[in-house]
């Protein structure tokens, strides 16, 4: 097996300079990895990251708005903000998500007439300060250029605003702050907001449109103001101000675009300080108030943050490391990824207005096509209680739905992508022996995905069933009278279900359905279907040397044809989306579509000519440009050399992406995080366990740190993986032996017993590939023997 060294010089060179040497913090006692979290990574560059304050999966989220790319709200690379809300998603695609009911305030109006206040969005956007952004766990602030300086922190459904506001003009403060009945799409159909004269409050309702999936969804607040005697208040609309009337309902007859409200304005503030409250609720406008005055009752802004950040520590500290010789930009990238992945899926329970359940309520799962791959199996070992909670959710989903989804957003359902790859959450779950789970009612679950297909199966369950169950593949042009839903994708979509089904097969063996374990397992193997053996590639006019991709097939059985490159970074990169014209690869080319069998790679790698053509297969898919690294598809393809004897390569292969593509800038990240998609690849691959999603089977490469330790939190056993000659210019990346608990492991993987029972993984290091965890009997498990 391989001996010689493996790497093309000069590709290496450029990753690895200027990252090593620098802090030399090991893990004390003084140890605050909240220092290491910057929630700015990815606010750039189209990352989409939320930066605002939140706690761990809490509901209440937020940021300062502005205008542009602005997903999660606040973005680094735009000028204006249009003011504060509430609630967001992280890192998601589609539309911007929520930003309902902003506040906006201004130090006084000019010449102390109300009308000369600035009202609609276009008009009151201001300015902030380059400089000015400070993001941390549970804190964020910003100044603008109209001399109020802004400062937010979060409970889980109340966000606390502080504005300072600089007497800078000649006339004495007096600020108003508005409540707009918009939201970041723009997608308002109806709202309501009503003003308490004698309070100050503001309270009032919406209904709005989700970001990435049909349907409507209502929306309540609740602001309260401390710190500053009431003046006066009134309503707002395109008409202007009207102090005389306290309330205001837009229809239909508003369009959604135009900025409507109420308003409190306050006499000059003592500290020139005033406190914003406001509570969010998704049932009804007093319980927005309630939620406040129950988790906020002393409007305490110090004590808010302290608590979060006191969450957040709890959280991340069941995760340390000996960063001993690790650059401070690493850890940065290392904790600020680990943070980002508990963002999201967020905790509505109580809050969910579609059915009565004593169930918990997890929202936003969005989406899990993008999640089902690092964020989940990353949450079973750091959060396994949150992980189940989740679970338990979704399948409270299935039982008031019909269908579990594959993405979900602000009580809608979301569209799905590819397969139905909830059944891969459930499968990784039961396989890992998540607690508290009614798995006879997951099993049903999953199960009804693979074989009823539902009306619309553009946001649940599977399309094209009748072909998937008779013709073993999802037929190009299909002809679906069953159920609606978009014709595209049925190269990806072939290949997802037929993973979506042997994770199912994996429940059935372990729950005793002998013949479903039969049945699945069969259908698991329907992607070599559309793999055409004899199909070319070439690259600007230059065969790439290898034949046999994954193409499209009528359904007589006949080939149509997709350029394998298509939809790479090569060609035509953005023409695979979920459009109606969007074609037979989802977000990605058949060239990478085709190493996509996690459960068969021992057939896989022969169908593609065997292991050492696989690894060069491989290689030149990472090195040629086809693979786009942001984009989640593309994560597992890093550790895949492992199942062709070459798991040196996969860590070679990592250090290629980290931190070239991920680093602590705030265009950091290379596509969008995805709620924490990208933040978990990076956390998980520098720890040195990939786990393969919906399998037991974690890959074995060498942590980034000279030891990562994981605590349970539930039973407080430890898993700790050590490099032994760690290496922090990481030129040593090679495994030369391994122990686990003090015993030869020659294995390249492990299962999830070394996290659930706790102990130690010891790897010895060396600069060159070993022969270790290169042997047939070394690789991972797959249904097909390895030749
Ligand atoms: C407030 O005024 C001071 C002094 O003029 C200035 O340094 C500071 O940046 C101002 N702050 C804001 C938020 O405008
Ligand atoms: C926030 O909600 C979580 C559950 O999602 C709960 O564990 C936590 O205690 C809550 N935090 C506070 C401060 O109430
Ligand atoms: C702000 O400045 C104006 C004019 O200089 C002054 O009248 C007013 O009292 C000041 N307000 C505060 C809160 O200092
Ligand atoms: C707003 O529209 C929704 C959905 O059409 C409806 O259920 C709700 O009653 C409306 N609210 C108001 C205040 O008109
Ligand atoms: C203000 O509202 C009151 C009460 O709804 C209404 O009678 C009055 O005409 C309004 N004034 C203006 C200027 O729109
Ligand atoms: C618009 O619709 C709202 C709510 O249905 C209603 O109260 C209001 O009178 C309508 N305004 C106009 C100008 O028709
Ligand atoms: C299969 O169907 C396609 C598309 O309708 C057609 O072009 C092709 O000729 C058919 N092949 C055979 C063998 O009938
Ligand atoms: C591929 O991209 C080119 C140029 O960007 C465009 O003109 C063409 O229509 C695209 N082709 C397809 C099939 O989407
Ligand atoms: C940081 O990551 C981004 C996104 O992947 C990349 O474009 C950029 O080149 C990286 N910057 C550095 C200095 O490595």
């Amino acid at each position: 097996m391989p001996s010689e060294h493996p790497l093309r010089m000069g590709v290496l060179g450029a990753f690895t300079t200027a990252l090593y040497a620098s802090c030399a913090l090991a893990a004390t006692d003084d140890f605050d990895m909240l220092k290491y979290v910057d929630p700015l990574i990815g606010t750039a560059n189209g990352g989409h990251v939320f930066a605002g304050a939140t706690l761990p999966f809490g509901m209440a989220k937020a940021v300062a708005d502005t205008s542009g790319e602005n997903q999660a709200g606040f973005a680094y690379d735009t000028k204006v903000v249009t003011g504060f809300s509430h609630m967001h998603d992280s890192g998601t695609g589609g539309s911007p998500s929520m930003g309902n009911f902003p506040i906006f305030p201004q130090p006084n109006c000019p010449g102390d007439d109300i009308r000369q206040c600035k009202w609609q969005q276009a008009d009151r956007a201001v300015a902030w300060n380059r400089e000015s952004p400070e993001a941390r766990p549970g804190y964020f602030g910003i100044s603008l250029a109209n001399g109020v300086y802004a400062e937010m922190t979060t409970t889980n459904r109340s966000a606390l605003y502080r504005f300072k506001f600089n007497n800078t003009s000649s006339q004495p403060l007096s600020p108003v702050i508005l409540v707009d009945l918009m939201d970041l799409p723009q997608s308002r159909r109806n709202g309501t907001a009503h003003v308490d004269r004698s309070t100050g409050r503001l309270s009032g309702s919406g209904t709005f449109s989700p970001s990435f999936g049909i349907g409507s969804y209502n929306s309540y607040f609740c602001v309260d103001f401390k710190g500053a005697e009431l003046r006066d208040t009134g309503s707002w609309s395109s008409n202007g101000v009207n102090f005389s009337k306290p309330s205001l309902s837009l229809g239909a007859n508003s369009s959604s675009t135009v900025s409507a409200g109420t308003f409190a304005r306050f006499r000059s503030p003592k500290d020139d300080t005033i406190l914003a409250r406001v509570g969010v609720s998704f049932i009804s406008a007093d319980q927005a108030c309630s939620n406040a005055e129950r988790e906020q009752p002393e409007f305490d802004f110090e004590g808010t943050v302290s608590a979060a950040e006191a969450a957040w520590r709890k959280k991340l500290g069941v995760i340390s490391i000996d960063a001993q010789g690790v650059s401070s930009e690493l850890q940065e990238v290392f904790w600020s990824g680990a943070y980002r992945s508990l963002i999201s899926p967020q905790d509505y329970t109580g809050e969910n207005p579609l059915w009565k359940s004593d169930e918990p309520y997890y929202d936003s799962y969005y989406c899990i096509w993008d999640s089902f791959r690092s964020i989940h199996p990353l949450l079973t070992l750091v959060d396994p209680l949150s992980q189940s909670l989740m679970m338990r959710s979704l399948i409270d989903i299935y039982r008031h739905e019909g269908y579990l989804p594959d993405c979900r957003m602000s009580l809608c359902k979301g569209f799905t992508q590819g397969g139905s790859n909830a059944d891969v959450l459930v499968a990784d779950a039961y396989l890992k022996k998540v607690e508290g789970i009614d798995w006879d009612t997951a099993y049903q679950a999953v199960v009804k995905d693979a074989e009823v297909e539902p009306a619309n199966w553009d946001v649940e369950g599977r399309g094209g069933l009748h072909s998937w169950k008779h013709l073993g593949y999802i037929p190009f042009q299909d002809i679906d009278p069953y159920g609606r839903g978009t014709h595209t994708r049925s190269i990806s979509r072939t290949v997802e279900y037929a993973y979506n089904d042997f994770c199912i097969a994996e429940m059935a063996k372990g729950m005793g359905h002998h013949a479903d374990y039969e049945k699945y397992t069969m259908r698991a193997g329907n992607w070599i279907h559309v793999f055409k053996h004899d199909q070319k590639s070439s690259i600007k006019g230059v065969d790439t040397g290898f034949t046999g991709f994954l193409q499209p097939r009528y359904p007589n059985g006949t080939w149509a044809y997709q350029d394998p490159i298509f939809c790479s970074p090569l060609l035509n990169f953005t023409s695979c989306y979920l459009n109606p014209d969007g074609h037979e690869t989802y977000e990605g080319s058949a060239w990478m579509y085709t190493f996509y069998a996690p459960h068969d790679m021992g057939s896989l790698i022969k169908t593609l000519g065997g292991a050492e053509s696989f690894t060069s297969r491989l290689r030149y898919l990472h090195d040629s440009g086809l693979l786009y690294i942001g984009d989640e598809q593309a994560f597992l393809p890093v550790y895949q050399y492992h199942y062709a004897g070459r798991p040196g390569l996969s860590a070679y292969q990592s250090h290629s992406y980290i931190p070239s593509q991920f680093n602590a800038t705030v265009a950091g990240i290379a596509g969008n995080d995805d709620s924490g998609a990208m933040g978990s690849f990076v956390v998980l691959s520098m720890m040195g366990l990939w786990p393969v999603p919906g399998q037991d089977v974690y890959l074995i490469t060498p942590p980034y740190f000279k030891e990562v330790s994981i605590r349970n939190p539930v039973t407080n056993k430890v898993a700790t993986i050590r490099n032994v000659n760690f290496d922090p210019s990481y030129k040593s990346i090679y495994i030369q032996s391994a122990k686990w608990n003090d015993k030869p492991w020659t294995n390249n993987w492990l299962t999830h017993d070394f996290f659930a029972e706790g102990g130690v993984l010891e790897l010895e290091l060396g600069p060159k590939e070993s022969d270790w965890g290169t042997h047939i009997e070394d690789l991972p498990p797959s249904i097909s023997k390895y030749e």
